[in-house]
């Protein structure tokens, strides 16, 4: 299982560095969560297009960066995220009208597309995607900030998903990636990775908790090889 450090508790007087550090601890793939100060229940906002820019700028082309919008308007905004360099836009099932049309409208452009629902949002709002996603994002928190305990019920959810892509990819389908986000730490992250995890998006495991990111990492790395 992989590891992507979400960019939303950081240091943004630091964020340079932090990038830095992250990068040189051999991490490639970066997670962005954006909030619009509108969607989330707790009405934060965290940042848009502009930093996402340059944090595209300090990690060069080669890094992979999701922005995770947990935005109102997803179907009218997602292309100043392209612009902005993602290689990946994850939008939320429950606030985007015509799903399907954003994916084709994300493909058109040149990025994957990934869908991501909230812990109480059943997997049934999500499978007809999957033949055309790159990517399933379940929450196992409620999104809005970082820090928040894991919510252990959605492995339920993620074992469908991952029951679902197999039996897809075995059919010759696509074989989106499945992704975890919210409480991931080194206690619980060979759990997840047992239910079916490819990605787990880690916040405040990586980048808040005691240790440099590149100590944060091994501890996962080590718990995942036990
Ligand atoms: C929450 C975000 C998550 C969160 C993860 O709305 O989508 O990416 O920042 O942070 P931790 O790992 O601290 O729960
Ligand atoms: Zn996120």
């Amino acid at each position: 299982m992989e590891v992507t450090p979400s960019i939303l508790t950081v240091d943004f007087c630091e964020l340079g560095r932090t990038l830095d550090e992250a990068a040189a601890a051999g991490i490639n793939w970066f997670h962005m969560d954006v909030m619009d100060g509108n969607w989330v229940v707790n009405k934060t906002i965290t940042f848009g297009p502009a930093l996402i820019r340059s944090a595209r700028e300090r990690l060069g082309p080669e890094a992979f960066i999701d922005c995770h919008l947990m935005v109102n308007n997803a179907e009218e905004s997602w292309d100043q995220y392209v612009d902005a360099g993602v290689d990946m836009v994850i939008a939320h099932i429950e606030a985007v009208e015509d799903f399907p049309r954003l994916i084709e409208n994300l493909h058109s452009a040149g990025v994957q597309a990934g869908c991501v629902l909230n812990p109480d949002t059943p997997v049934e709002a999500v499978m007809p995607l999957l033949p055309e996603l790159d990517l399933v994002l379940v929450m196992s928190v409620v999104p809005g900030k970082g820090g928040q305990s894991f919510m252990p019920e959605v492995e339920g959810k993620v074992r469908a998903f991952r029951a679902a892509i197999d039996s897809q990819e075995e059919a010759g389908g696509k074989s989106p990636i499945l992704m975890i986000d919210g409480g991931i730490k080194d206690h619980n992250a060979a759990t997840v990775s047992e239910w079916g995890i490819d990605i787990a998006v880690v916040g405040s495991g990586l980048i808040n908790d005691s240790g440099t990111i590149a100590e944060n990492l091994e501890s996962i790395h080590l718990a995942l090889a036990k």
